[in-house]
Order: C-alpha cells, then structure tokens, then sequence
C-alpha cells in the first residue's frame, strides 16, 4: 500500500520547495506535484523534514549503580512522538568485558525499539581484546564510532595512553572517535574538595565540573587524534573553551564536529541555584547547565557551523533515583531526559527566534549527523531511495511542556512550563505512521539496527597488539558503580 505526503513544503538541508511525496514498501519513490497513493497524509501548512536523527542517547544503561529509567521502548516512543525517527545508543561494556559480549546485550535490549537506532561502542579499558575486537565491531558488525570518557574516573574513565592507542586503531579502521571530553582527574579532585568542605547538595555538582575541565579535555583529546591522524566528534560540547578548541581545529582543517545539547542550549546553571533539592538532583548532567554567555555560543556555533549537530544525551532517571545522592551529590546519577522535546524546543527557540533557518534545522537535527555517521542519504534526506523517515512539521501546533502528557517514564520534564511551537503533525518511520496528530500509532519492535560501513578508508594491513609502557590493571568491575 502506498502512501502520499500532500501540499506540505519539503525542507532539506539545502533546498525548500512544494512537492509531494510518495512512499512504497518504506522508502521515498517519488517526488513531485500532483502525486496519487492509497492512503494520503495532508501537510498543508507543514514542512516535510527528514525525521530527525539523535546520535547521544542512553537507554536502559547501567550506570552509577542503577539503570537509566526509559528502555529502548519507552525511549523510541518518545523519539517518536518528538519527531526523532533514529536513535544512535551507546554499547557500554564495563571495563574488563569484551566488546561483543557487551554488543550481545545491548542487541538484547534493543529488540523492542519502535524506530530505527544504531550503536556506538565504547572503549572503557583496553586490551588485547579490545583491540582486536574493535575490528570485528567495525567489520561485521557495521558500528563506525568508538566513545571514550575522559571523565568518571574508576569506572568508565580512559587514560591519555589508552585513548591515544584506541584513537590509533580508529585511524586504521576507518572509525570515527567520539570523546566525553572533561579532565576526570581533576573533577574528582574538586569533588573530594567539595565534600570535604560540607558543599554536599546538587549545585556542588556544578561547582565540580568547571567550564576549564571542559575546554583542557575538548584540547587534549583534538590534539591527540590530530597526532592519530583520525577525524574527532565530541560529545555534550557545553561551553565557550570547548566550543573554542574544536572552531580553532575546524579553522586549521581538521575534522573535528561539537554536539551541543538542547539542555545546554535553553537552560542555564540557574536551574542548580536557588531551587530544591529535587529540582536541582533532576537537572545533574555532565556536563553541567552553563551560564547565558556560553548558551550564545552554543548557538553561534550553531548558526556559523562551527558545531555540526543538536543530540539530548537522553539518559532519564527518574526522582527516586535521583535521591541516591542526598548527602554526597557524587551519588546523584548524572543524566536528564530531552529525547521528545529536542525538535519541538530547537524548533521554537531556534528557528522561531531567527537563531537557525528551516535548512539549518535539518542540517543540525538530520542530515549533518547522517552524514558524520556514513548513512546518508538513507537516513537524513528527503530524497527518492532514502528511507521514509519524515516528520512533517506543523508550525503553527502549539502546547506546553509536561511530564504528565509525556511518553518518557521518568516522573518529570526539565523542560516543565516551556511553551513549544512547532510540532509533528505526522512522524513516519520508514514508511509507517507512528505518530497522527499527537496521537501514538507506533509497533514496538518495528525498528531496526542500522549498520554503518567505515567513515574512512581501513588500513590495508592493520597494525598488531602492543602492550602499552605502563597498562592500567584493570578487574571487571559489572555496573558502574560511581561517577566522579
Ligand atoms: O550526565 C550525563 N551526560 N549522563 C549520561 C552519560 C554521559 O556522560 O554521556
Ligand atoms: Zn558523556
Ligand atoms: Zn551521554
């Protein structure tokens, strides 16, 4: 059966224009006027978009000695309602566990999806089985990233040998690096200092994870791939020294791209101060809320193209959770939600305030992701071939933010009160209506891994295992259990 998307203006990365489209077996065949199919969706008044593409989520992560709350179900539910038609989770073997015991169980997790998701993996020790198994990772198993933690020193955290090593062998397989870019050592020196000092609540999070924590790890770990001649991608950028780095490295003709946050985007470290505890807890991310100057330069970055995509580092968890951490805000799990909300808060503060064009939208939500992660034009693009993967865009549908109207299960919103314009009249994923008027019509299990092929080119002989000078012992330690 055949569908047409009627009257809506198509908006991609590049162009804007009136067309219909039409949609076959999951994948755009035609566009053009005067289209027919068997079942028609009216987009007058909408613009037709790629669906959006968030690489940064966490579901069902275990993580600080939990799990974060919302699953690969409730979590693409969410995507889904919010407009986002793929996912792209983080593998996260805990340090002694091989990379593709780890990939079984997030393969596990992941049956349930409702739209399309892939996976980065993440390097949280290094091996000779790391090593080698990176290349299965990247060779059979169709995953391209790589992240590392530069920051939640003794548990995820890497050091700079493991990370110039794993960088080294991201070159030679044509994988891209992504870093958690904050100096891990020195956070979990201010926060011993902290707490020493009785500075025990959510704000001291804040206080822990300074803007120069950012900006040194965002500087070292440029400079690093740079020596590893690989392209870098880095993750949550929040600030104006790590929005710095990566504008000086673009400018010296390295690949290197920022993510910043639609959290970092439009709340500010307000949030931590003067609230309660509650309010605050719900809020700690790392890194941090920042103040209003770094916001404009986030979004300066945003409008130059100095930073390429808006993620939500989607890791939900719920109060109760949150409460871990009364009396030491080390235990607080770090993490907020934002997965439904990214298209609709980006749309209204962004490009309803004149910060972005529609076409910079798509290119910050879309397509430049699609493309950094080598499955352009089948994701990200409107385009004859491509996957049905579409919002259309009603801007004129209106609503204010709540948990209570949520599809996320955790019990609040950090975007509670916000007044949002700009929402889906129509998601679709590959091909299938999963949202209707703000009303859920999505399968679970519908979705599917998506494999990636290498960003670059593989080594015609890969290089062989070499123990590192002084390699960090390390014992398989299962759930994370902290997080400084
Ligand atoms: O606070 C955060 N960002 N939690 C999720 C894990 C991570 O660091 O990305
Ligand atoms: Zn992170
Ligand atoms: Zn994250």
């Amino acid at each position: 059966m055949t569908k047409v998307i009627k009257n809506g203006t198509i908006v991609t990365a590049d162009l804007t224009y009136k067309a219909d489209v039409l949609i076959d077996g999951g994948k755009i065949v035609e566009i053009g006027p005067d289209l027919t199919g068997d079942e028609v969706l009216d987009a007058t008044g909408c613009y037709v978009m790629p669906g959006g593409i968030d690489p940064h989520v966490h579901l069902e992560m275990p993580f600080m000695g939990t799990y974060s709350s919302d699953d690969f179900e409730s979590g693409t539910r969410a995507a889904l309602a919010g407009g986002t038609t793929m996912v792209v989770d983080f593998c996260l073997p805990s340090p002694g566990q091989g990379l593709l015991d780890g990939l079984q169980m997030w393969d596990n997790k992941s049956t349930r999806a409702a739209c399309d998701y892939s996976f980065h993996m993440a390097i949280t020790w290094w091996s000779e089985q790391v090593f080698n198994e990176m290349e299965q990772v990247v060779k059979e198993r169709g995953i391209n990233t790589f992240k590392h933690f530069l920051a939640y020193k003794g548990a995820l955290m890497v050091n700079d040998d493991e990370l110039f090593a794993s960088f080294n062998r991201c070159a030679e397989l044509g994988a891209i690096p992504l870093v958690h870019a904050e100096n891990g050592d020195v956070v979990a020196e201010l926060s011993t200092k902290l707490l020493a000092q009785g500075n025990t609540g959510p704000e001291a999070h804040a206080y822990s994870r300074p803007t120069q924590v950012e900006g040194e790890a965002t500087n070292r770990a440029i400079m690093l791939a740079d020596m590893a001649g690989v392209p870098l991608y880095v993750v949550h950028t929040s600030c104006e020294e790590a929005h710095e780095a990566i504008r000086r490295a673009r400018q010296q003709g390295k690949r290197v791209w920022g993510e910043p946050l639609i959290q970092h985007l439009t709340l500010d470290e307000s949030e931590y101060f003067n609230a309660d505890w509650d309010h605050a807890a719900r809020r700690v991310m790392s890194p941090p809320f920042r103040n209003k100057q770094h916001q404009d330069s986030l979004w300066a970055g945003l409008q130059s193209g100095s930073l390429s995509v808006v993620a939500t580092d989607h890791c939900a968890f719920t109060t109760d959770q949150k409460r871990f951490g009364v009396g030491d805000f080390t235990k607080i799990p770090n993490g907020t939600g934002g997965l439904e909300d990214r298209i609709p808060m980006l749309w209204t503060y962004g490009v309803g305030t004149g910060r972005l064009t529609p076409q910079e939208f798509v290119a910050v939500t879309s397509t430049n992701i699609a493309k950094i992660l080598n499955v352009y034009p089948k994701k990200g693009a409107i385009l004859v071939g491509a996957d049905a993967d579409i919002v259309v865009l009603d801007p004129e549908k209106e609503k204010t933010i709540t948990a209570s109207k949520q599809q996320s299960a955790i019990d609040y919103n950090v975007f509670e009160g916000k007044h949002v314009k700009g929402l889906p009249r129509f998601t679709l994923t590959r091909g299938q209506v999963a949202v209707r008027d703000g009303e859920m019509h999505h399968e679970v299990g519908h979705g599917q891994f998506v494999k990636r092929e290498p960003s670059g080119p593989v080594s015609k002989a890969l290089s062989s295992w070499k123990e590192l000078t002084a390699p960090r012992p390390v014992e398989r330690t299962g759930i994370p259990a902290t997080g400084v």
